[in-house]
């Protein structure tokens, strides 16, 4: 990643539309639909947006959208880059750096994760108060950060608490119960052992998955608030593990996406 690579990346979105969003939005793993709500999308692929991370054979539907969304102009992630698929840490925050020169003032970020913390139960969403990064690296890690920001970058306070605060307004007005917790990330794809989820929830986790956390980190370097959602998708009791199914998280996060689309659209109008 270079200076010019980011303002190449930046220019090339500019000349299709994306004209000053306010808002970026990073949707998880079966969190798609509120790009539908999009007014009057502009889209572009990942694979067309030059220096953007080239997306793996499965990962071709990714893409950036542009448009309105309760009046307000956003920039979509449709889609992200893990670091299992075996992006680094550059490649997976770089989307986040190309929003922040497009002009977003906030950003919105959901994923998966599964629940540590077996008062949540599979389906629940819950609000990021704080995380864990147990990813083995970080995406401030090189050479030129400086050029970038602070290279000691502050973690206080990593999400914003204005906008913690309005969510959960909201969620108590709309009857969605929103849990609020700690998450940490892991690289993956494998999932946890039963030793691995005992020792996660030891170490003050309320939830696990594998992203997030290095979006976090960029943005705040960034000073950019920040505000995140997990759909729980599975119950991690290490006492009654049953073998992971895909298939049943993805389910399970389909259907919790009413909830998460209405969460971030009332978000939207809010602020
Ligand atoms: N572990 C890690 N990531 C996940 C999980 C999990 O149990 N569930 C959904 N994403």
């Amino acid at each position: 990643m270079t200076k010019k690579e980011l303002n190449e990346s930046t220019a090339y979105l500019q000349s299709k539309g994306f004209d000053k969003p306010e808002i970026g939005i990073v949707l998880g793993t079966g969190l798609g639909k509120l790009a539908d709500q999009i007014e009057d999308p502009i889209v572009a692929h990942y694979n067309h947006i030059p220096f953007f991370p080239l997306a793996t054979v499965e990962f071709h539907s990714g893409k950036l959208i542009y448009g309105t969304i309760e009046g307000k102009k956003v920039v979509v992630m449709q889609g992200r880059f893990h670091l299992y698929e075996g992006y680094d840490f550059i490649d997976v925050t770089y989307p986040i750096r190309v929003m922040h020169q497009l002009g977003i003032e906030k950003l919105f970020i959901s994923n998966a994760a599964g629940a540590i913390n077996l008062d949540f139960k599979k389906g629940d969403l819950m609000l990021i108060e704080d995380h864990i990064n147990l990813q083995g690296g970080s995406p401030l890690a090189f050479k030129s950060v400086g050029e970038y920001g602070e290279r000691f970058a502050d973690m206080a306070e990593p999400y914003d608490v204005d906008m913690r605060q309005k969510l959960v307004a909201i969620a108590k007005n709309e009857n969605i119960t929103l849990r609020q917790g700690v998450y940490a990330s892991v690289v993956g794809p494998q999932l946890e052992t039963k030793a691995e989820y005992r020792m996660l929830g030891i170490l003050g986790a309320d939830a696990v998955g594998m992203s997030t956390v290095p979006e976090v980190i960029v943005a705040n370097h960034l000073n950019l608030p920040i505000v995140a959602v997990s759909v729980l998708t599975d119950e991690c009791d290490p006492d009654n593990l049953k073998p992971v199914n895909v298939e049943e998280i993805i389910e399970v996060a389909n259907k919790a996406e009413p909830k998460m689309v209405k969460l971030f659209k009332e978000l939207i109008k809010k602020i």
